[in-house]
Parts: C-alpha cells; sequence; structure tokens
C-alpha cells in the first residue's frame, strides 16, 4: 500500500520537525492539502508552505488541489516541488485541458471526485490519467467521519480503469484508518491519505508503518 500522510493535521508551528519525522518513516508521498475558501469551505495553506516541506524531504509530494481556476497555479506548484497534483473534477470546466497542462511539466496528474460524484465522468479521459483520488470525505477539513460508499466506489473505480486496459493509481482521502482502510485496500485502492489517524497517534511512525502493510 501507498501510504501519503496529509500534513493538514501536522504542528504549523513544527512544520520542520514534523517534515523531517515523515521523511524518517516509511511513509511513500506526502499530501498536501491546499484549499481556497470557495471550493473548499476553508482555507488551508499555500506556497510557502509548501516550499518549507519541500526542502525537509525527499518524498514525493502528492499536492491535492481544492481550489477554483487550479490551471493559473499548476506552473507554480511544479516550481515549489510538486510531484503529483490533483485537481477536482467539479472545479474544472475544461478538465481534459488542465490534466494535459499538468502532464505538459513532467509531473503526473490526477483527478479527484467528491463524494457525490460518480466515477463515469471520468470515461472520456481515464486513459490520460495517472492517479484516481476518490474523495471519502466531502472537502475542508482533518478528521471527519469516513463515507462508507467510498469503497464500493473504489470497486467501481477498479472495473472502469480494468475495461479500458490502463493504469491507474487509486487514491483514497478521508476517514482513513486501519479498518477503513483494509476494506478499501480489499476493495482494489493502492494509496491512502491519513491525516488525523497519523497525527493524533501516540506514535506517527509505527502509525505509517501499520497502514504500510494494509
Ligand atoms: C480533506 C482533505 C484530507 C484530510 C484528511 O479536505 O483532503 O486530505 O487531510 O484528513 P483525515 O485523514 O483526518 O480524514
Ligand atoms: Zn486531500
Amino acid at each position: 500500500m501507498i501510504v501519503s500522510p496529509s500534513i493538514l493535521s501536522c504542528d504549523f508551528g513544527n512544520v520542520e520537525r514534523d517534515t523531517k519525522m515523515l521523511d524518517a518513516s516509511e511513509a511513500d508521498w506526502l499530501h498536501i492539502d491546499v484549499m481556497d475558501g470557495v471550493f473548499a469551505p476553508n482555507i488551508s495553506f499555500g506556497f510557502p508552505i509548501l516550499k518549507s516541506v519541500n526542502k525537509h524531504t525527499e518524498k514525493i509530494l502528492d499536492v491535492h488541489l481544492m481550489i477554483v481556476n487550479p490551471d493559473h497555479f499548476i506552473k507554480e506548484f511544479v516550481d515549489a516541488g510538486a510531484d503529483i497534483i490533483t485537481v477536482h473534477y467539479e472545479a474544472c470546466t475544461h478538465l481534459h485541458r488542465s490534466i494535459q497542462l499538468i502532464k505538459s511539466f513532467g509531473v503526473k496528474a490526477g483527478v479527484a471526485l467528491n463524494p457525490h460524484t460518480p466515477v463515469s465522468v471520468l470515461e472520456e479521459v481515464i486513459k490520460d490519467l495517472d492517479l484516481v483520488l476518490i474523495m471519502s470525505v466531502n472537502p475542508g477539513f482533518g478528521g471527519q467521519k469516513f463515507i462508507e460508499s467510498s469503497v464500493a466506489k473504489v470497486e467501481k473505480l477498479k472495473a472502469l480503469i480494468e475495461k479500458n486496459n490502463t493504469s491507474v493509481i487509486i487514491e483514497v482521502d478521508g476517514g482513513v484508518n486501519l479498518e477503513t482502510g483494509k476494506r478499501l485496500s480489499d476493495a482494489g485502492a493502492d494509496a491512502l491519505v491519513a491525516g488525523s489517524y497519523v497525527f493524533k497517534s501516540d506514535n506517527p511512525s509505527e502509525t505509517i508503518a501499520s497502514l504500510k502493510k494494509l
């Protein structure tokens, strides 16, 4: 299992310390939640934090853009250190163009789906994608309750990927813990994002190691 701890739940007074802890852990990627207060009902952080995280880790930076007009900022996110950039289906009028723009910078392109959005909307672009992010909570906050229908959605996405004979990473974000993570793994998830479950645990590195085994 690919594990991508979300720095949204880290201590922002100690970004360097928390990033170094994740860097030394078994985490594969670091998940970076960017929210603009328009697409998502919350504001998180932007380029200065991303640059600071990038300075203290060699891990892959998995950037999740919960913002409107993401095309305006793709180059700046690449310059700040993004390795994977995921935009929301619901925020992109010209999704195909946004995907090609991300790929033109040589980074991996992902599309996120809100809980109400069916996987079928990706039929025409699935072959262009490196990753699909299934939101298992509504965007905005860490620590929310896992939405149960996300497990069946992972199965539907896996079927769509297989039908198209392509290879796309299935990532799931929100309410992930060992119990929900196991069920998502069984359903076909390749990557799990975990924020509060990692940072609120007594030993975040051990928690990451336990998710790795799923
Ligand atoms: C929610 C974010 C998530 C969040 C997950 O808008 O996209 O990445 O950090 O937090 P937990 O793991 O606490 O549900
Ligand atoms: Zn996220």
